[in-house]
């Protein structure tokens, strides 16, 4: 897995990196994440010139299936999700090249020691030296069973080779705190933690990974960053799709905390939220990440109901079309209490951020898909520039609105900062308008997928954009008194329309200190 110098750049790759010895094994070859988002991940990052193909990609699952079958597979997953447009044969054929198929039930040691020897052999015929990445791409129940059986196998290289194999694992990561810390210390006993790769696909996302830079790249909006002068922050994870095809039965054990609040937003909070850095490499970053993720737990002391909501989409019209509620999705229990939303307003205890409310925000079903924090500044201490306007008889007061800076991660990726402008005319009339950072208008490129980053990180041994088992303990603290508050048979969520933005409950959150959620413009 070490970046060589290449002979030749791509025009998109940067020089000097280039992956040309590691076979990536891939468990759950047959499931969705492999067709939607790792191979055409992989594809691009050879098309980029960033993964030699020297290397060796291997599909392994339970279902019988030839190598040609799973290559005409992954082509038309390609074709589908290619975000750089429909790819050549010729690609393909180079591509495909790399890609072979194993069989293998995971409880099976023997099966393992088969799959050794025949990725032994291909590895052996291509020069590859035998560092491997395995991608867990599986059920979380088959982390530990996967581990025990490639040990068993001789597939976990001796500690001190440890850079011979990394191993990635999709969330959830645990239901709880103790399933989390059962997780890592089974891991524990046989990889090192510089081995595991927790990955959170939220910060592989371009403007994701902008908020560090553009907090402590710049001086100009770092200094702002505390009680003194933000109002509170707002952060929204809010998708418009129900439950897809298949989800139900896992979407139902889950819900949005564990789906989405314990990992993507938490994520999110604390990077907005954390101290620099001392330098800008992993253990530096997530040493600041966990600090704030261990202040939000002295600050909860009230009762649950007071700062936390749980939401259940159901069944209504969104542009004149009926949808369904959640209880009326496939593989859902009839009578579920599965939160499909969730609302916190968090406190960080310490210096920087105290008195600052965090809320925070997620679900299905929502008004639109947007995922974006905003952090809104306090006014000014005295407000000159109100003005009366009037619509006949009735007028009323308009005040500058305070600031806001937006960074907006999806759908398009922007940065903008909301300032209050005179309107043109005789008069002092405030509004409000945009300055506006936008990636497609600046840059000119594709940018690229989560996956493809974030593969290409584990290739290259940084973990930097992946979550430490402290981290991932800590988010567990925080998130487990409320989902144990919730499994009160008294608790229900609170239902909200599909298409709407949520439950009253999470409006009340805020109203009731004078405040409210942003409605997200959507382009
Ligand atoms: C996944 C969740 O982690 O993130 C899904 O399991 C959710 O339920 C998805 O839909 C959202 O990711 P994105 O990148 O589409 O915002």
């Amino acid at each position: 897995m070490s970046p060589t110098t290449m002979t030749e750049t791509p025009a998109t790759a940067v020089p000097g990196i280039v992956i040309d010895d590691v076979t990536i094994l891939i468990f759950g070859a047959s499931g969705d994440l492999t067709a939607r988002k790792l191979i055409p991940a992989l594809f691009q990052l050879t098309r980029d010139g960033y993964l030699s193909d020297q290397c060796l990609i291997v599909g392994v699952a339970r279902r019988p299936k030839q190598e040609s079958e799973f290559r005409r597979e992954m082509a038309e997953a390609i074709r589908q999700h290619s975000r750089t447009g429909i790819p050549t044969e010729q690609e393909l054929e180079r591509f495909l090249g790399m890609v072979t198929y194993f069989e293998a039930d995971i409880s099976n040691a023997d099966h393992f020691h088969a799959m050794q020897s025949a990725v032994s052999e291909r590895e052996a015929a291509r020069g590859l030296s035998g560092r491997r990445l395995i991608y867990m791409a599986t059920m979380p129940e088959l982390f530990l069973p996967a581990v025990e059986s490639l040990s068993a196998a001789g597939m976990i290289p001796p500690r001190e080779e440890f850079d011979r194999l990394r191993m990635v694992f999709e969330k959830p990561f645990g239901t709880d705190l103790k399933s989390a810390q059962h997780l890592s210390q089974g891991l524990g006993q046989l990889l090192n933690e510089q081995q595991i790769f927790r990955i959170d696909h939220y910060l592989g996302k371009e403007t994701v990974q902008n908020i560090l830079l553009f907090r402590f790249g710049n001086a100009l909006f770092e200094p702002l960053f505390n009680r003194n002068h933000v109002d509170h922050v707002q952060i929204t994870v809010a998708e418009s799709q129900g439950i897809e095809g298949g989800r139900g039965g896992y979407y139902d054990t889950s819900g949005a905390m564990r789906d989405v609040m314990q990992n993507h937003v938490l994520q999110l909070l604390c990077l907005v939220a954390m101290e620099p850095p001392t330098a800008f490499e992993a253990e530096s970053i997530r040493d600041e990440k966990l600090k704030v993720l261990q202040t939000l737990l002295n600050s909860n002391q009230r009762p649950v109901r007071e700062w936390a909501v749980a939401g259940q989409y159901a069944a209504a019209a969104i542009g004149g079309k009926k949808v369904r509620g959640y209880l009326d999705e496939d593989r859902i229990d009839a009578d579920s209490q599965t939160e499909t939303f969730v609302a916190i307003e968090a406190q960080i205890d310490n210096w920087r951020w105290a008195g600052v409310p965090f809320y925070l925000r997620t679900g299905k079903r929502l008004g639109s898909r947007v995922s974006e924090i905003m952090i809104e500044f306090k006014q000014p201490p005295l407000n000159l520039f109100h003005t009366v306007e009037c619509e006949g008889s009735l007028c009323h007061i308009v005040e500058a609105q305070p600031n806001r800076l937006v960074f907006r991660i999806q759908p398009e990726e922007a940065i903008s900062l909301q300032i209050s402008a005179k309107q043109p005319g005789m008069q002092y009339q405030v509004r409000p308008v945009e300055m506006e950072f936008d990636y497609d208008d600046a840059f000119e490129v594709a940018l690229p997928e989560a996956y493809e980053r974030l593969l290409l990180d584990v290739m290259r041994g940084d973990s930097t954009l992946f979550t430490r088992s402290d981290e991932l303990e800590a988010a567990w603290r925080f998130v487990d008194p409320i989902l144990k508050a919730w499994e009160s048979p008294k608790h229900h969520p609170e239902l909200y329309p599909a298409g709407s933005w949520g439950p009253k409950g999470a409006d009340e959150l805020l109203k009731k200190s004078g405040r409210k959620w942003r409605t997200p413009i959507v382009k």
